[in-house]
């Protein structure tokens, strides 16, 4: 594609696509004609939803900054970065090291275990739960949310573009209950930190004001649903993928056991070659052309991390998985204002669990008995179970 059809057009859903390294970068950076603002969640527009106990109520319409555009996005995103700088970051060190070495105790004496159940899976869910203040215990409520809302069955078309038969989808129904369910547990979570403020983010960012004014109970929830589902499964994914990728390169793995100090360019080159967010969203905000083509005004269009990451034209023999590749400038975790804001902490879980995984399970295979399954998200690219002897 990125040689033939740079930017095409899916005639079925009315969404477009961008392949190459430089118009996926323009489409990411310039919020000016690429909004994020429109990408808003359908099942959490205005509207009325029945309660558990079967009341109607409004529905919640948080807002989230992975959705917004300037100059609202970046007061939005102060309130949390101070919460991922190297400062705040190193006191949490020890405590990924401590879950890591936990993860692993427990995960050994089993034989084969499953990477993504056993320490994938886990370590970046207890990490973000404690640092937002929620129970590391109520691990299987947020895989459960989080499997339930990122498979979800629903095309682009019906995701993205939903006319008003959507609110009759069954699928959109599932997900809209899914999210009035995280929604609930946030709520009740953020009135005990009402009662009783905590060292923790909630209680932060119930604290929190914009324009001298508190953030609305909805816009807290938002925000705290975005923290957990985006801290934990992209992290999964680059963790698991990144035993995939050792796995197949032997080589690699054998230097990194030799030179942990390739930890890192290691971990970015996973980022590059098996970009664990596969596409980012955007909405044009007038007619645009790129690659020779226009996408007119109000157009949906997705962004390939994962192509643009391989492109020819940016990096020299892309196919090639390679730990010391300088430069690396892949853009796995976005580019510009909205820059992944957890990309410190994912590279820290990252390089401090995988040389004790290399070191404590230096035999470690993928077990190919089975297919591998993947995840089945449509962003995002990872396993659902990685089995390991
Ligand atoms: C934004 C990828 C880990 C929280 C993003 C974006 C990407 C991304 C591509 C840009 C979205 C856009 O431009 O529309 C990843 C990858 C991760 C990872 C590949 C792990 C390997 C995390 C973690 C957290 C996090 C651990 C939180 C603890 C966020 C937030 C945003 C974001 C809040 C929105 C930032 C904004 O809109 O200003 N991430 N992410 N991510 N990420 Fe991550």
């Amino acid at each position: 594609m990125r040689d033939t059809q740079p930017v095409w057009l899916d005639e079925n859903s009315g969404c477009w696509h961008v392949f190459r390294y430089a118009d996926v970068n323009t489409l990411i950076t310039d919020s000016t004609l690429f909004s994020s603002e429109r990408r808003q969640r359908p099942f959490a527009r205005p509207g009325t939803r029945t309660s558990p106990t079967g009341e109607k109520r409004e529905r919640r319409t948080g807002r989230s900054i992975i959705a917004m555009d300037p100059p609202q996005h970046r007061q939005y995103r102060n309130l949390v970065s101070s919460a991922f700088t190297p400062r705040a970051l190193s006191r949490l060190s020890h405590r990924i090291t401590a879950i890591t070495q936990e993860l692993l105790d427990q995960a050994r004496p089993a034989g084969q275990i499953d990477f993504v159940t056993d320490i994938a899976y886990p370590l970046p869910t207890m990490v973000i739960a404690e640092m937002l203040g929620v129970p590391t215990s109520d691990r299987p409520l947020f895989k459960q949310w989080a499997d339930g809302l990122l498979n979800r069955q629903l095309s682009d078309a019906e995701f993205f573009r939903p006319d008003e038969t959507a609110a009759h989808n069954p699928e959109m129904e599932r997900l809209q209950t899914l999210f009035e369910e995280m929604s609930d547990y946030f709520e009740a979570k953020l009135e005990e930190r009402r009662l009783q403020p905590r060292d923790d983010m909630m209680s932060a960012l119930l604290a929190a004001e914009v324009d001298g004014e508190h953030l609305s109970i909805d816009d807290v929830i938002s925000f705290c649903i975005l923290l957990l589902l985006a801290g934990h499964v992209t992290t999964t994914n680059l963790l698991s993928q990144s035993i995939r990728c050792l796995d197949e390169h032997p080589d690699a793995r054998a230097q990194l056991s030799q030179q942990p100090e390739l930890i890192p360019g290691a971990i970015e080159e996973v980022l590059r070659y098996a970009s664990p967010v596969w596409r980012l969203a955007r909405t044009t905000t007038a007619d645009v052309t790129m690659a020779g083509v226009t996408i007119p005004k109000d157009s949906f269009v997705f962004g390939w991390l994962a192509s643009a990451n391989r492109d020819e034209r940016q990096f020299s023999e892309p196919a090639r998985f390679d730990i010391t590749r300088t430069p690396n400038r892949h853009i796995a975790f976005g580019h510009g204002i909205h820059f992944c804001i957890g990309a410190p902490l994912s590279r820290q879980e990252a390089s401090i669990a995988l040389p004790m995984i290399i070191q404590q399970l230096p035999d470690l295979q993928i077990s190919h008995k089975e297919p591998l399954q993947l995840f089945q998200g449509r962003n995002l690219f990872g396993f659902q179970h990685l089995p390991v002897t």
